[in-house]
């Protein structure tokens, strides 16, 4: 689904990004870990089209889309639900997935209505403006925003950041039902527990460099990742 190889962006003169490689196949659901500013959010906007990349190679299915355009990117299938959330402010719910909304590649899966089934919470507040919403619902506008483009591949940079436990395991259990549907996912977030339960396999990356990349058995197996690559 998406394959990125030898990565490496930056902001002006400061480079971030040294060679990150990392692929989702179609299904499965990665995770990008790693300490604060150590480059994730850095890796999902250079693929999301947003960062320029000044080396590698970022390939989806097949096509290659190194430094192509934002939209270019979603029109091949990545949906993505930004840090911070970003849900306009001064729309409301309903006009905040319209804007989104486009079915590619045939696919209908999503549409305002099924979304609304996904988070009936995000239903009784359809009318209501996005700076009005609570965190979670945010997030679950984020979310839905995201699936209106009908994604092949979700991105999600800090799936739950800032939520109440009780939302919290309500978005988990929304992206374990979006992956046993199939959706592929690549998701970055503070919460071990629930990365691990989720995501197939990880990748941590360390200023700009990814330090290690296995499975949930293997990130088991081996204690020290979390203290040599993870605890601040
Ligand atoms: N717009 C920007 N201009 C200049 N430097 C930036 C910009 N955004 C991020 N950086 C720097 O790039 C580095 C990587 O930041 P990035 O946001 O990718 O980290 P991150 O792993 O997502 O961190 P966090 O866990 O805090 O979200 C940091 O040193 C950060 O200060
Ligand atoms: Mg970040």
């Amino acid at each position: 689904m998406l394959r990125v190889q030898g990565l490496e962006a930056g902001y002006g003169a400061a480079q971030v990004l040294f060679g990150v490689d990392l692929a989702v196949g179609d299904g499965e659901v990665v995770s990008l870990m790693g300490r604060n500013g150590m480059g994730k959010t850095t890796t999902v906007r250079a693929v999301m089209g947003l960062v320029p990349p000044t080396a590698g190679r970022i390939e989806v299915q097949g096509q290659d889309l190194t430094a192509a355009p934002p939209f270019r990117v979603a029109q091949a299938g990545l949906g993505l639900v930004p840090e911070g959330r970003q849900v306009f402010p001064t729309l409301t719910v309903d006009e905040n997935l319209v804007a989104t909304a486009a079915s590619r590649h045939g696919q209908r899966r999503w549409t305002r209505e099924t979304v609304y089934a996904l988070f009936p919470r995000l239903a009784e507040r359809k009318r209501h403006l996005g700076q009005h919403l609570s965190g979670g619902e945010q997030q679950m506008l984020a979310i839905g925003r995201a699936l209106m483009t009908n994604p092949r591949l979700l991105v999600l940079d800090e799936a739950t950041e800032g939520l109440a436990p009780l939302i919290r395991v309500e978005i988990w259990q929304c992206l374990a039902g979006l992956k046993a549907e199939g959706l592929a996912i690549l998701v970055i977030d503070k919460h071990l527990d629930a990365l691990l339960a989720l995501a197939d396999r990880h990748v941590v990356i360390e200023k700009g460099r990814v330090v290690w990349a296995g499975t949930s058995l293997a990130f088991r197996e081996d204690s020290s990742i979390v203290e040599r690559h993870l605890h601040v």
